[in-house]
């Protein structure tokens, strides 16, 4: 993506600057980690498909971005992550209340950096609604996790929350940026979300069969109580389910339950599952790019929704 992509990263190094120190030791440790930028990727993908691309496109990359890191930061906090991006969170390193003020001030500076462009005015509405749906989605996460009684309907509304309503915005502010008609609007909106979705279920998916490549623990999503995707799909066929989400719940005293439910999930069809599910919407997200004329930029995109079925990343 050549300069536009240099001046996304430029426009991220400036927005981060401070003078207090702590702070800027923070924000550039975390930049020189930075991870796949995916959405800021697909924001300037987006632009260019509908035949532009420019300096708003690339604060609206930025400013999503920024966002991403924000809540990567808060979400370490809310699952006491130890390492992200194959080194330690901001929240192992500093402490949880420094994580969330550092995570805030990023959130801060995406706000800033929408407030400088032409379409402000729309784009912040829809930064806006992404911080409540994740701030939702994170909290009904929690929620579930002490009832066990997550249903597929619950697990999509949660990650549509705290994940795909990120890539929407990406796909919003893309086409805000270069004043893309109704229908290039809708259809950016529909493939980011779609994308979103994939991106969400592969995490889950690679939470249970991931390996180092990923940076982040694996494994996880059970000790946290979190029923995903695979463990969804497992469920499904099985006469005894109330014995299988009992179990989740006393993971806390009874460790070995991770392993039973593990494999469980393994045994029980629960990754294939999810990867049936992860295929239809890796195709919703490549149909919604017919809206679209032939370019480089839409086969990236498509690419881009394909790379969800094999990422190791
Ligand atoms: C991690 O997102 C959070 C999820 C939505 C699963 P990414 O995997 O895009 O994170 P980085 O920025 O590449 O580390
Ligand atoms: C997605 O949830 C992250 C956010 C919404 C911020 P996870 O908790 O599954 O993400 P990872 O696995 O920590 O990246
Ligand atoms: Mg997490
Ligand atoms: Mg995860």
């Amino acid at each position: 993506m050549g300069d536009d992509w240099a001046r996304v990263n430029e426009l991220l190094r400036g927005a981060l600057s401070t003078d207090v120190k702590l702070l800027d030791d923070t924000n550039l440790a975390v930049l020189s980690h930075s991870g796949k930028m995916l959405r800021p990727m697909i924001c300037l993908l987006l632009s260019r498909a509908m035949g532009g691309g420019n300096e708003d496109s690339l604060k609206y990359a930025a400013a999503i971005e920024l966002l991403h890191n924000a809540t990567l930061m808060h979400d370490d906090v809310a699952d006491e992550s130890p390492q992200r991006r194959g080194t330690p969170t901001v929240s192992a390193l500093l402490g949880p209340s420094a994580a969330v003020l550092v995570g805030d001030f990023w959130l801060a500076r995406a706000v800033e950096m929408v407030l400088d462009t032409a379409h402000y005015n729309k784009v912040v509405k829809y930064f806006s609604s992404c911080l409540t749906d994740l701030a939702q989605g994170e909290l009904l996460q929690m929620e579930k996790a002490s009832s066990a009684d997550t249903q597929e309907e619950d697990y999509f509304r949660i990650i549509s929350c705290k994940t795909a309503t990120l890539f929407r915005v990406a796909g919003a502010a893309a086409a805000s940026s270069v004043d893309a008609c109704e229908r290039l609007f809708r259809a950016a909106v529909s493939y980011a979300t779609s994308l979103g979705l994939a991106f969400q279920i592969k995490d889950d998916i690679l939470d249970y069969d991931g390996t180092s490549t990923l940076g982040k623990p694996t494994g996880v999503d059970l000790k946290e109580k979190k029923i995903t995707l695979p463990l969804l799909g497992a469920l499904k066929n099985c006469p005894d389910e109330s014995r299988y989400r009992s179990l989740l719940l006393e993971v806390n005293s009874k460790p070995e339950n991770i392993s039973i439910l593990h494999n469980f999930v393994l045994e029980n069809g629960g990754l294939e599952y999810a990867k049936s599910r992860l295929e239809e919407h890796i195709d919703n997200a490549v149909s919604a790019l017919d809206a679209f004329e032939d370019s480089i930029s839409k086969s990236y995109l498509a690419y881009i929704a394909r790379f969800n079925s094999f990422r190791q990343i």
